[in-house]
């Protein structure tokens, strides 16, 4: 199986996983990127079974509206029962890098609201410590500066993401070669940053489940 194969094997896992739990109260919490792109083809099968979904990009949403399943905003939904979505890294304490589209502000709203939250990934994602992805920060743009000198402070080195903006009206910094041994610690550090929105490290809140998908088959680690 290749690359893409192996991400629409586990978003059809996932998508069997929420129908199994769908009643007529569930609000599906719904990613951004590949993968999540993904499930929500998977989403389409059943539609007319799903109550609501909340979804974490103005990207996301348009897909979600374009097959007619419904969303809600967040302020809305009493509750977030299950949120899936992809990752960048995640490690096997399901602590995760996500970001990479740009959406991590939102995914981690979603992420903190969630009762559980399914990470669904190919295996190539699995490292044993997170970092050789570059983190992404979102960032107030008039703290650009200040907030890639103290990063540089902590150790990493930021980058500008040229010609970005999130859905939120801010900028990202990726940073690169960034020691993230404990990545609690990093993730609370960078959020003290003043102008920092937040930044794509999800270990103070992590996956509860991660679903890889591997050559020898689909693999479930759980919290
Ligand atoms: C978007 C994300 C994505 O989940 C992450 O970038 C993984 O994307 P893909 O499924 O395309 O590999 O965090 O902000």
């Amino acid at each position: 199986m290749d690359q893409n194969e192996l991400k629409k094997a586990v978003a059809q896992a996932a998508a069997n996983y929420v129908k199994d739990r769908l009643d007529q109260h569930t609000v599906i919490g719904v990613g951004t990127g590949s993968t999540a792109n993904l499930f929500i083809e998977c989403l389409a099968e059943f539609r007319h079974d799903i109550n609501a979904t909340v979804a974490s990009s103005e990207e996301t949403a348009k897909r979600l509206k374009a097959l007619q399943i419904p969303v809600i905003d967040l302020n809305s939904a009493p509750e977030v029962t299950v949120y899936v979505d992809g990752a960048d890294e995640a490690n096997s304490y399901l602590q995760l890098i996500k970001g990479g589209g740009g959406a991590l502000t939102r995914e981690k709203i979603i992420a903190a609201v969630a009762k559980e939250f399914v990470c669904i990934a190919d295996g190539s994602k699995l490292v044993d410590v997170l970092g050789q992805f570059p983190l992404p920060v979102e960032v107030i743009p008039m703290a650009r500066s200040h907030v890639a000198r103290e990063i540089v402070k902590l150790g990493g080195d930021p980058v500008y993401r040229e010609g970005f903006i999130t859905d939120n009206g801010n900028i990202i910094l990726d940073v690169h070669n960034m020691s993230i041994v404990d990545p609690r610690t990093t993730e609370s550090q960078l959020n003290q940053i003043t102008g920092v929105v937040t930044n794509g490290l999800f270990a103070l809140r992590p996956a509860d489940k991660l679903i890889l998908g591997t050559k020898d088959g689909l693999k479930t680690l759980t919290r």
